[in-house]
């Protein structure tokens, strides 16, 4: 039998494909999306209202669509939460005790809740971050994400609850704009390379970072929640990975296909988060329990990107 599904936060940079996905998987009526914020015309098709710091609203969503699988996607991101620790703290925290706490109350079998690479902090080795690297993050996000993989595991022991996690890297995608983290250069430089041939990035061109390109991204999480739940083996959050670059290693693969593409930098504020994280992560132990394994490396998303951002640019002026 298909799974009754809601997603939270789903007008957003993942959210906008996943509900695609899983509608394509599971039928349109089997999945519920919503997010706080509905924008006529943007996102994955129909969207119910739903904002997850409000808990009777969370509860009364459940029941009502008889949910059983829930995909908590809403968030307020890295650089817009250093921005704002407070909407940062109240979105992430409140919001994935407000799921949890319903899911519990209402049956919910599976939950997909991602974490990031911003679990780590300035004290993990930064090539190929471990699994079990020290967690000891500089941002309010970071703090979230540690404090959200604890509360996770916390419910699965507790409520038998099978909550299922993966630390995303820098997601690249060519559908939704990404929505205010330290990663977004490596989107918004392909709408700069595609419209105007130029472009100014937030951080310096020597910064590498593990990133990861959206159709991956959506395999891995599809993946992970129809895994057998005896090879889930963490409840926190898998390290995820696929390739790992720079500003200048992204803008060289950029030129290769727009000759006259220029790139300047000047570092922001952003900088500092990015700093603060690891260039690679080792992600062995997706591998070894589920069977992870990424497509993509930089050439291959790059081509990809500019191929399908393109077409969607000549298509709708307003993007
Ligand atoms: P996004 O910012 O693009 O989308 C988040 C969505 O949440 C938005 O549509 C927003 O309207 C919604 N939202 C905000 N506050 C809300 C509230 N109170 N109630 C309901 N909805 C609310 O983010 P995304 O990139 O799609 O990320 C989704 C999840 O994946 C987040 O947990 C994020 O931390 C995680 N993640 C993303 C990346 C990435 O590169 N995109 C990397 C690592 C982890
Ligand atoms: N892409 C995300 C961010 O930069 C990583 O979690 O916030």
């Amino acid at each position: 039998m298909s799974p009754s599904v809601l997603v939270t936060g789903a007008a957003g940079q993942i959210g906008t494909e996943l509900v695609r996905v899983l509608r394509k998987k599971y039928g349109t009526e089997g999945v519920t999306a919503t997010d706080k914020v509905v924008r006529p015309g943007s996102g994955p098709g129909t969207i119910v209202p739903l904002d997850v710091t409000d808990r009777a609203s969370v509860e009364r969503a459940f029941r009502e669509h008889a949910i059983d699988t829930v995909y908590h996607l809403a968030a307020v991101l890295s650089a817009l939460g250093e921005e704002n620790p407070d909407l940062a703290w109240d979105v992430n925290m409140k919001g994935l005790k407000n799921v949890l706490d319903s899911s519990a109350a209402t049956g919910v079998r599976r939950l997909f809740w991602p974490s990031s690479i911003g679990v780590f902090g300035p004290d993990a080795p930064k090539m190929l971050a471990p699994q079990d690297a020290p967690l000891n993050p500089t941002t309010m996000y970071g703090v979230t994400k540690v404090a959200g993989e604890l509360l996770c595991r916390y419910y699965s022991l507790k409520h038998d609850l099978d909550v299922r996690s993966l630390r995303y890297p820098g997601l690249i995608s060519s559908e939704a704009k990404p929505g205010g983290g330290t990663t977004d250069y490596a989107v918004e430089i392909f709408y700069s390379a595609l419209k105007s041939r130029a472009y100014t990035c937030f951080l310096r061109q020597d910064t590498a970072l593990p990133m990861m390109y959206m159709p991956d991204a959506l395999r891995a999480t599809v993946q992970l929640m129809e895994a057998d739940r005896s090879s889930v083996k963490l409840h926190g959050g898998y390290n995820l990975s696929a390739m790992s670059f720079t500003p200048a290693e992204l803008s060289s693969e950029i030129q290769k296909r727009i000759p006259g593409f220029s790139v300047a930098y000047a570092p922001d504020q952003r900088q500092k988060i990015a700093d603060s994280w690891p260039m690679s992560i080792d992600d062995s132990a997706a591998r070894r329990d589920w069977g992870w394994k990424p497509e993509y490396d930089l050439p291959s998303m790059a081509a990809d990107m500019l191929a399908r951002l393109g077409s969607r640019l000549q298509t709708q002026k307003d993007v």
